[in-house]
């Protein structure tokens, strides 16, 4: 079996686009891969983070991956930072990178605004994101599209380390999302929907009440055309609203087209507030249940003694190649 491993930051509650793009994929995969997937609370740190607040977000997090369905049985779940082995890793790694293709990470240019103040774990942060991927010898890391360039410099850095030592690193594959995956801002069509933005009714929460998922749709851009068709690039509100109806409920977008043929945005805004509630709900239940539960302590406990036997060997592993230790 191929084995996957993923990370989220835990910043924030995640999204329908966190789910569409990339959670549910994770419940899939796990039906033939073995799969690890981690809250990365480190990287987290590579801008400043409120004690309490990252506490409490790593648990919501943790929380949202069991309550859309992946099973701790199948998979593996564990915080980052309960790992040495990805802080270790990191370290040797960043002594294998070069400055200059740490300098041409975009999103450490558009995170660093070429400041002086910029903080030095924002420009090694693609490091600590190879080890954690390096540290499971993983073979597939699923991630949006974003991510491509962190991938291959994971790639990079582990034939580097293969080219120039023994053989020590699984070189993963990318598996990236779908453009159809890519949900946008319900406010802005143009933009992704995103967790930072301001408007709360740019994004529907995955833990949001009926109430509001039914206020952010009702309030969401669409056009004054007042015809139910796919046309991303002049009708992108639309156009978003039907691909989360599409995959939501499993209708094809043309069915949605011949369905809603004569009917005005209203009518289609009301279904969809009905589906996307209906879809939500079981969520907020199982995270109900489980958020303040002994399991889910129980759970990444154990997940991270499942992680940390696979992690040590790979230290082992490293160190043994790199002549580190005794
Ligand atoms: P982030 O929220 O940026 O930490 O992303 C976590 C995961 O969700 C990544 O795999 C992203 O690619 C995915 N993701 C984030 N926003 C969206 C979106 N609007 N549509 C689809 N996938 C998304
Ligand atoms: N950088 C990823 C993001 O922002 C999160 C992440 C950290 C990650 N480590 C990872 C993703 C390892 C996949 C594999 O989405």
């Amino acid at each position: 079996m191929k084995r996957v491993f993923s990370g989220v930051q835990p910043t924030g509650n995640l999204h329908l686009g966190n789910y569409l793009g990339a959670l549910k994929q994770f419940v899939e995969l796990q039906e033939d891969h073995e799969c690890i997937y981690c809250i990365v609370d480190m990287h987290a740190i590579t801008v400043p983070q409120d004690p309490k607040e990252l506490k409490s977000h790593i648990l919501d997090v943790a929380s949202l991956y069991l309550s859309v369905g992946v099973d701790p049985k199948k998979s593996i779940v564990f915080v980052q930072s309960d790992v040495p082995g990805h802080a270790e890793l990191s370290w040797i790694l960043t002594c294998c990178s070069y400055t200059g293709e740490l300098s041409r990470m975009t999103q450490f240019k558009a995170k660093s605004h070429n400041k002086e103040s910029a903080p030095t774990g924002l420009f090694t942060y693609p490091v600590l994101m190879a080890a954690d991927i390096l540290l499971y010898d993983t073979d597939v890391v699923p991630v949006g599209t974003d991510q491509r360039q962190h991938i291959e410099l994971c790639r990079d850095l582990a034939t580097r380390v293969n080219n120039t030592r023994k053989k020590t690193f699984v070189v993963p594959e990318g598996r990236y999302l779908k453009e159809g995956a890519r949900i946008m801002a319900l406010d802005d069509p143009t933009q992704k929907m995103s967790k930072s933005a301001e408007n709360i009714h740019s994004r529907i929460s995955l833990l949001d009440e009926p109430s509001k998922i039914k206020k952010s749709i009702m309030k969401a851009t669409t056009d004054s055309e007042g015809i139910i068709r796919f046309d991303q690039e002049n009708k992108p509100g639309i156009s978003n609203l039907m691909n989360i109806y599409s995959v939501l409920s499993g209708k094809s977008l043309s069915d949605l087209e011949k369905e809603y043929e004569g009917k005005g945005y209203g009518d289609f805004k009301k279904d969809l507030v009905e589906i996307t509630v209906d879809a939500l709900a079981p969520f907020r239940e199982k995270f109900e249940e489980i958020r303040y539960s002994e399991d889910l302590i129980r759970i990444l406990k154990d997940g991270a003694e499942r992680a940390g036997a696979i992690a040590e060997k790979t230290i082992a592993r490293v160190k043994e190649n790199f002549g580190l230790g005794l």
